[in-house]
């Protein structure tokens, strides 16, 4: 199955993601993820990119096609796909047709996670993470032990765009450049919204609902 899962900044893109990735066997590919991890290791990608992130702008649309073009055709996308934090742009939705009709890997389906902008920077503001890529939040779901990583007992941070001012960047710049995908993947029929204001496991379970019968 291909899939992306589409929603503002903190709707639990990545949260559902990993497991739902894990569930159907196929691949996640979040480009935040990866854009991080260039940054973490001080390439030139990272270091151009990092200018962008702090500040809460999108980073230009010719990186992230170049970054999908690549990594759509890996062989562990064979079984499918999670695209999570792309496409964010227009230009990239259609870039992205481009490419899919190449290696005849089309999208299935598009998930909305739809969140209140009030929660989202509650859910944003909260959130810690650790090195290992596990990820946290203060109140609703906390580490047993205070700024401790659950898994690998590394020391929890606060991810530099999740500070107040660069959050409110981030969710102008979804709702100028980003929702307007919601359109256009309702006109051709792939769009499907996700209340995403239930518990963890409850909006799961609501995109499994619609991911088998999708399947049958
Ligand atoms: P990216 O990492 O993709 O950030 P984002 O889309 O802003 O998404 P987030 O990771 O902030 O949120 P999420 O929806 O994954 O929520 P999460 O599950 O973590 O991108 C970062 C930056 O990279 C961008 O700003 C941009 O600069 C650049 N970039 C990336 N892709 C790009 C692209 N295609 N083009 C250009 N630039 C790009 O959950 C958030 C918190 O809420 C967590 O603490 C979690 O525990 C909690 N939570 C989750 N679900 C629930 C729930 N149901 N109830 C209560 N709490 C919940």
């Amino acid at each position: 199955m291909n899939i992306v899962l589409f929603g503002p900044p903190g709707a639990g893109k990545g949260t559902q993601a990993k497991e739902l990735a894990k569930h159907y066997n196929i691949s996640h590919i979040s480009t935040g993820d990866i854009l991080r991890a260039n940054v973490r290791d001080g390439t030139k990608l990272g270091i151009k990119a990092k200018e962008y992130m702090n500040k809460g702008e999108l980073v230009p649309d010719e990186v992230l096609i170049g970054i999908i073009r690549d990594r759509i055709q890996q062989p562990d996308c064979k079984h499918g796909y999670m695209l999570d934090g792309y496409p964010r742009t227009i230009p990239q939705a259609e870039a992205l047709k481009d490419i899919l009709g190449k290696v005849g890997k089309p999208i299935d389906v598009v998930l909305n996670i739809e969140v209140p902008d009030k929660e989202l920077i509650g859910r944003l503001s909260g959130r810690r993470m650790c090195s290992c890529g596990e990820s946290y939040h203060m109140m609703f779901n906390p580490p047993l032990k205070q700024g401790i990583c659950d898994v690998c007992g590394g020391k929890l941070y606060q991810r530099d765009d999740d500070k107040e001012e660069v959050v409110s960047q981030r969710l102008e710049v979804y709702a100028a450049k980003t929702k307007p995908l919601i359109d256009y993947y309702s006109n051709i029929n792939i769009l499907v919204n996700i209340d995403g204001t239930g518990t963890v496991e409850s909006v799961f379970r609501q995109i499994c609902d619609v991911l088998d019968s999708h399947q049958k």
